[in-house]
């Protein structure tokens, strides 16, 4: 079908743009935090509630709900073509602690509204479509992060399963705890085939609202490597231990964070965070015997993550051995940089320009399940303007009218992935 029918067949939207926003208004309470923002870490209680939520609403907008191994969700309206490779829109609703309303849920809910105007209309594309809810996109639980999006295209290790939260609880017996009586054992899965991947999600940055564009097109995406790093000393008595003799490893630990802040500063197109400490014993009067902290490291260059990587191993050894102290680091997740298909981005821009929205093309510094569905398919991303570019924070914010506007978007977007791509 050609797109200038298409976009005649849709001038009159019915895309329920304030139904979408009270359902993330909703999706915002649930949540196991004390605070304003929105605490939902995977595969735990209030990320199961949302989750179950949310597959009443693919229910309601005529789709039919499966999950996989992981409790990936999907949500199926089926095609025209019942045997043909669908079309895949999708993001997560798991958060970071305190975080925002609108990280991942807006693409989730967003591919639903499609869905839901489709079947009001009674139209079906010659492509089946699936909603997705991927699950631990942002990896606060176990450190790793994009666990359900790995573990959908055939790409989590069989030690990922191990992974432990602060509890000592394993990634497979939080996967395992969801479902009634399957444990998990293995991450082989059927490699799916799919036609095409979409993710709208917002703008973790200022560059949208600064141009004041509501929406836009992602060229690419950063890639992102996750370590933890262990440094074992000598606890003892914080009282009698003269300052010469101590093994102190939270010490060590602060220099090589700063050692790390120093490698990140030599490049502008690197970033490095250590996010995570936990110092043990963990008492005032305990000198510090054993600290583990978390590393991401992110560049668009991959050979720049590696050898950064390489360099911070190699200083960080060096200053522990001066102070008398070991250190290790582990790889717990990696994602190369990826771009989007340009196939992909030529399709998103002409539908941004029949909605008269120069498009402005985006990196994303953050990861996102697209990352991992660009090394199986055809991926593309659109980005949401959100206020100020905030994010991971409770004041991130979307405004109703981009939202109207990045939700015909991505109709577009999917009318013609699912019919003439
Ligand atoms: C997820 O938001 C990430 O970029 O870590
Ligand atoms: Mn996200
Ligand atoms: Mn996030």
């Amino acid at each position: 079908m050609c797109s200038s029918l298409i976009a005649k067949e849709v001038t009159e939207s019915l895309l329920n743009v304030q139904r979408m926003a009270s359902r993330i208004e909703k999706l915002s309470h649930i949540s196991s935090g004390q605070g304003p923002g929105v605490t939902r870490l995977a595969y735990t209680e209030s990320d199961e509630r949302a989750t179950q939520q949310v597959e009443e609403w693919m229910i309601a907008a005529g789709m039919v709900i499966t999950r996989d191994q992981f409790h990936n969700v999907i949500g199926r309206y089926e095609g025209t073509d019942v045997s043909a490779a669908p079309v895949v829109v999708g993001s997560h609703i798991d958060s970071v602690p305190e975080g925002g309303a609108y990280d991942g849920v807006l693409g989730v809910l967003a591919g639903i509204e499609v869905v839901q105007e489709l079947s009001t209309r009674g139209m079906r594309c010659i492509r089946p479509i699936h909603v997705m809810i991927f699950r631990d996109e942002e990896g606060v639980r176990f450190q790793a992060g994009l666990i359900g999006s790995k573990g959908f295209t055939g790409l989590l290790r069989e030690q990922d399963l191990q992974l432990q939260d602060e509890k000592g609880i394993t990634l497979a017996e939080a996967i395992t705890a969801l479902g009634e009586d399957e444990s998990i054992t293995t991450v082989i899965v059927k490699q799916p085939n799919i036609a095409s991947y979409v993710e709208l999600h917002i703008k973790q940055g200022p560059l949208l609202d600064e141009y004041k564009i509501p929406c836009s097109v992602v060229n690419g995406i950063a890639g992102a490597a996750r370590y933890r790093f262990k440094v074992v000393g000598n606890p003892g008595h914080a009282g009698t231990v003269p300052m010469a003799l101590r093994k102190d490893a939270l010490l060590a630990a602060a220099e090589i964070i700063l050692a790390i802040e120093q490698q990140a500063i030599l490049h502008d197109s690197l970033v490095a965070t250590v996010g995570h400490l936990s110092v043990l014993p963990g008492a005032s009067n305990v000198i510090p015997g054993v600290v583990e902290g978390s590393l991401d490291i992110r560049s668009l260059d991959e050979q720049l993550i590696k050898s950064s990587i390489a360099t911070i191993i190699q200083v960080c050894e060096q200053i522990c051995r001066l102070r008398g102290v070991d250190v290790s680091f582990t790889c717990v997740g990696y994602s190369p940089p990826v771009q989007a298909s340009k196939r992909m981005i030529s399709l998103i821009e002409s539908v941004l320009a029949q909605h008269k929205i120069t498009a402005l093309p985006l990196v994303s510094g953050a990861g996102h399940d697209a990352m991992v569905m660009g090394a199986i398919t055809e991926m593309g991303m659109i980005f949401v303007r959100c206020k100020e570019g905030i994010s991971h924070h409770p004041a991130e914010y979307v405004d109703i009218s981009d939202m109207e506007v990045a939700l015909d978007v991505l109709f577009g977007v999917i009318y013609q992935l699912a019919n003439d791509f």
